[in-house]
Parts: C-alpha cells; sequence; structure tokens
C-alpha cells in the first residue's frame, strides 16, 4: 500500500500534538540498544500505536516508542525500536516512519541495529561503522523507493555513493579514538530475516564484501537518503557469524540481546560524543 500526503500530514499531527519541540536529528535505535532514548532531557514519549499508520514492533527488545527530547544540544527524535521486513511489514510501512521523521524536520539521522560478524577480526561486544552496505533484499526487487516517486521528497533515481557521510564518520572515529573504544568500519550486508544465516550463506557474503549482517537499516537509509537527509549508522556485533557445517554452535536472538548490554555503553558513548561535536543540525 502506498502512503498518501494525507497519511503523512495524519501521524505528523499526532507527534505534534504532543510537543512544541523541532527536531532536526533522527534517531533509530536497533535490538536491545535503545535505552539511550530513556535519556533525553525534556523528553515527551508517544507509542508508536497512538501514531496513525506507524508500524507496530512485535519483536521483544523493540519497545515500541517514539521519544522526542534534548541530547548533546540537539532536539532529537529516536525511535525505540523498529519494525522488519520479516514482521510482515511491506518496504513502505517500515520506513513511513523515516518519512515523519522527513516531514518533522530531521536532517541528519543516525541508525543503529545489532548485526553478525562476517570479518573474522570482529568480536561480540564490537561496533562496526557503516561506510557502506550491501542491500540483497533491495537489490531483488523489495525496496521502499519502488512505487511513484515522491517528487515533492526526492527525485526518481538517487545516488548511494555518499551515503555513509563523511564528516559523521570523522566524528565518530575521533570520538572512539577519545574514549579508547574499537570502531571498526565496514559492509553492512541487509538480508529480510527472520531466520539466521545457513554457513554457505555466511560463506557468500563475505565473499561479496559484508563485513557485518542484519536484517534492517539499508531500507531506512534508503528513504533517508531520498529525501536529503545525511546519514550516520552502526552496527553492535551480537553474534560471530557461523561458517562452518557439522559444529555444535548457532546463532540465537538471545545472544543478541545479551550482547545488547554490552553495546549499549560503547554506543552511547560514540552517539552523544558525535551529537556534541557535530553543529550542522
Ligand atoms: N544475522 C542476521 N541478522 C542479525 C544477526 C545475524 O547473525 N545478528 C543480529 N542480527
Amino acid at each position: 500500500m502506498a502512503y498518501t500526503h494525507e497519511d503523512y500530514k495524519n501521524a505528523v499531527a499526532v507527534i505534534r500534538q504532543q510537543t512544541q519541540l523541532e527536531p532536526r536529528i533522527g534517531l533509530v535505535l536497533g535490538s536491545g540498544l535503545g535505552t539511550l532514548a530513556d535519556t533525553l532531557d525534556d523528553r515527551v514519549i508517544i507509542p508508536y500505536e497512538n501514531i496513525p499508520g506507524w508500524p507496530q514492533s512485535t519483536v521483544e527488545g523493540h519497545s515500541g516508542r517514539l521519544v522526542i527530547g534534548r541530547l548533546e544540544g540537539h532536539v532529537v527524535v529516536a525511535q525505540q525500536g523498529r519494525a522488519h521486513l520479516y514482521e510482515g511489514y511491506t518496504p513502505q510501512e517500515i520506513t513511513f516512519p523515516i518519512r515523519i521523521m522527513h516531514f518533522l524536520g530531521v536532517k541528519t539521522l543516525i541508525l543503529t541495529n545489532a548485526a553478525g560478524g562476517l570479518n573474522t577480526n570482529f568480536r561480540v561486544g564490537d561496533l562496526m561503522l557503516l561506510n557502506d552496505h550491501i542491500n540483497l533484499v533491495g537489490m531483488t526487487g523489495t525496496n521502499p523507493l519502488i512505487g511513484p516517486n515522491e517528487a515533492s521528497i526526492g527525485e526518481r533515481f538517487i545516488g548511494m555513493a555518499q551515503s555513509y557521510d563523511r564528516e559523521l564518520r570523522q566524528l565518530a572515529r575521533q570520538v572512539a579514538a577519545e574514549h579508547d573504544i574499537t570502531l571498526h568500519e565496514g559492509v553492512y550486508v541487509c538480508l529480510s530475516g527472520p531466520n539466521f544465516e545457513t554457513p554457505a550463506e555466511i560463506r557468500m557474503l563475505r565473499i561479496i564484501g559484508g563485513d557485518a549482517v542484519g536484517m534492517s537499516t539499508a531500507h531506512e537509509v534508503l528513504v533517508a537518503r531520498h529525501a536529503g537527509m545525511r546519514v550516520m549508522a552502526c552496527s553492535g556485533i551480537t553474534n560471530e557469524a557461523i561458517s562452518e557445517i557439522d559444529t555444535d554452535l548457532d546463532a540465537s536472538h538471545e545472544e543478541v540481546l545479551d550482547a545488547g548490554t554490552m553495546i549499549v555503553p560503547k554506543l552511547t558513548a560514540i552517539l552523544k560524543g558525535v551529537l556534541r561535536l557535530y553543529q550542522d543540525a
């Protein structure tokens, strides 16, 4: 189903009724990573179910609230939890929140996600700044920008070569160095899920150049870049991808959530540090 301007207007109106704050920064906080939004000053909390058109998150570790408030000198709107394709939503539905952030005035989007480590140098609890992605889901035709182009938002054909903002990545590197946090940089592969990958799939994803694999983010980046937002994204490595058959190992959602507690303090330090230094919002 394609959304109409009426749908966008209705959602924006409900949010604006709750707060006078005008966010310029959007945050999307992924699996087990939502607690940063609880620290916003002057915060207003809007459950997703109160916003017309907004997809509900049905997954454990995603609390399903929009939080608007102040953080490090910026007004931010934070999604505590997101919806995924594997929950049965369309690409347009899972990216509706990014369109709403655009209409709220967001110019810069910072996304986080939980991801499996493909790169054998990555350990559980590490962070990876995205410098590029391979959107296997989008490349095969499940892409939120398919359909009539919203020309009032952006162009039909968009370039993706500058998707992960150079200045924001530089700030993230600087903050990581100041806090002595290991921050890898690499390519995120987006799959639909909900299953984790087979060992053969993992070996394939390494060959095509992936460093981390997950089930989100690329769709949101497409819609954000279509709207001209500057984007930064960071994965928390929650598990090391298994590339061998006949071991006793397997991936699970429990290990993804457990690793979140290791990742949150480091990710919080990076995001707050970047916002403290970031002027262009
Ligand atoms: N694969 C896909 N998505 C994920 C993983 C994974 O190993 N870990 C966390 N999200």
